[in-house]
């Protein structure tokens, strides 16, 4: 039976790979890795946590005695490596817990795989999911692929270029067996309420001001989760060995469209006036850094694997919007707490 180790798993994608891994190989151990941070919520799988072959494992990546520990007991296969700090601007005001997590937790998952697989690295993977930010920004036009060069502008996207960079590094020197993929920005159900889409989906129903970074002409290339768990699969089973895949949706929009068209999908689903949420837009101070334009040439997954996205944008904004109108519990825990003081120190006491 193989054993597939996935990390951050509680998390917004990481529940959607967990979940598609447990229903689709019911012959596959399935073991879920997560510090529940604030990002980290057990409610995203209650539907598959008695699933038999489903184990979830509270743990810290950072701690690299309970990682080895944690791969000698459990003897994983395979790697699908998601934990990690991902939200941009908490990396501009706390760096370091980046680092520590993107950087210093993924060295410690490389380390304990490599020691755990150091005799036979046949059939082993180490699959790494990063970003499309660690190419930095792209002006009017072009398009990011597997060979631009990496030039990360936030400390977020610094980090994880950094484990980029040692995930390829231990493939060189100790051959272990990856696979990368960069992915653009993912939208859908269970994404915590510091993003972009269900930030503002929460603060539509609750009438509150919609905090827009700069002139809001910034570019961001969406993608539905499902689609990107999907790819995952994908490269996961069929991916070449030591190598990276870019994962994208074809679909760039700019900040303050994409959130007119949110504005107009949410006043007809509460039965609001037209125009009344685009009432609460606020343009505010841009983001230190902010990177202009993301948009990915995904022509190489498609090529080599068949993937395209399944779904499109406004099925995917559709999808996600009924979900968080359908969970209200979960979005007012998840707003209980600690992310009241995120949120006053992010956008009321700035
Ligand atoms: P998320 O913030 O929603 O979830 C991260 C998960 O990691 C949480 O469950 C959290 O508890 C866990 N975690 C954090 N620190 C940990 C630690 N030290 N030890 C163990 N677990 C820890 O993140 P997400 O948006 O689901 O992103 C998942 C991965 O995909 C990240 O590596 C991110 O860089 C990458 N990615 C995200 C996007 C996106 O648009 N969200 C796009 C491309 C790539
Ligand atoms: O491109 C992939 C990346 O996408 C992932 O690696 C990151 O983990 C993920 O957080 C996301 O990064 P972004 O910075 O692009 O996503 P965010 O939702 O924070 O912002 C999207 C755009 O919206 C960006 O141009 C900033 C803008 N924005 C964001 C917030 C939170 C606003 O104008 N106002 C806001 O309040």
């Amino acid at each position: 039976m193989m054993k597939v180790l996935i990390t951050g798993g509680a998390g917004f994608i990481g529940s959607h790979v967990v979940r598609l891994f447990v229903n689709r190989y019911p012959d596959y151990e399935v073991f879920n890795l997560d510090a529940l941070t604030y990002a980290g919520n057990l409610e995203n799988l209650g539907d598959i946590e008695d699933a038999s072959n489903y184990t979830f494992l509270k743990g810290d990546i950072n701690n690299a005695l309970e990682i080895d520990d944690l791969f000698k007991k459990h003897q994983f296969d395979k790697v699908i490596h998601l934990a990690a700090e991902s939200h941009v601007d908490r990396s501009i005001s706390d760096p370091l817990a980046f680092v520590r997590t993107n950087v210093i937790g993924t060295m410690n998952l490389l380390n304990a795989a490599k020691e755990l697989w150091k005799d036979n690295f046949k059939n082993k993977l180490f699959y790494h999911i990063s970003t499309d930010e660690v190419y930095g920004t792209l002006g009017e036009t072009g398009l990011f692929n597997e060979n631009t060069a990496y030039d990360p502008n936030s400390p977020y996207s610094a980090s994880k270029a950094s484990s980029d960079h040692f995930v390829r590094a231990y493939g060189e020197t100790y051959d272990l067996p990856y696979v990368i993929s960069n992915c653009s920005n993912n939208y859908g159900p269970n994404q915590f309420p510091e993003k972009l889409i269900p930030l503002f989906i929460n603060n539509i129903i609750q009438n509150k001001q919609l905090p827009v970074y700069g002139d809001g002409k910034y570019t961001r290339d969406w993608l539905y989760v499902i689609d990107h768990a999907i790819a995952i699969d994908l490269a996961f089973h069929q991916g070449k060995t030591k190598s990276t895949y870019n994962i994208g949706g074809f679909n760039e929009w700019q900040n303050i469209d994409l959130v007119k068209l949110l504005c107009k999908i949410m006043d007809k689903k509460l039965d609001r006036a037209e125009g009344a949420s685009e009432g609460l837009i606020t343009y505010i101070k841009d983001r230190p850094g902010h990177d202009k334009r993301y948009a990915i040439d995904a022509s190489k997954i498609n090529k080599e694997l068949g993937w395209k996205p399944s779904v499109t944008f406004e099925q995917g904004l559709e999808k996600t919007i009924d979900w968080y109108l359908k969970n209200e519990d979960w979005l007012k825990n998840v707003t209980s707490g600690k992310y009241q003081e995120y949120y006053t120190k992010q956008y009321i006491a700035n």
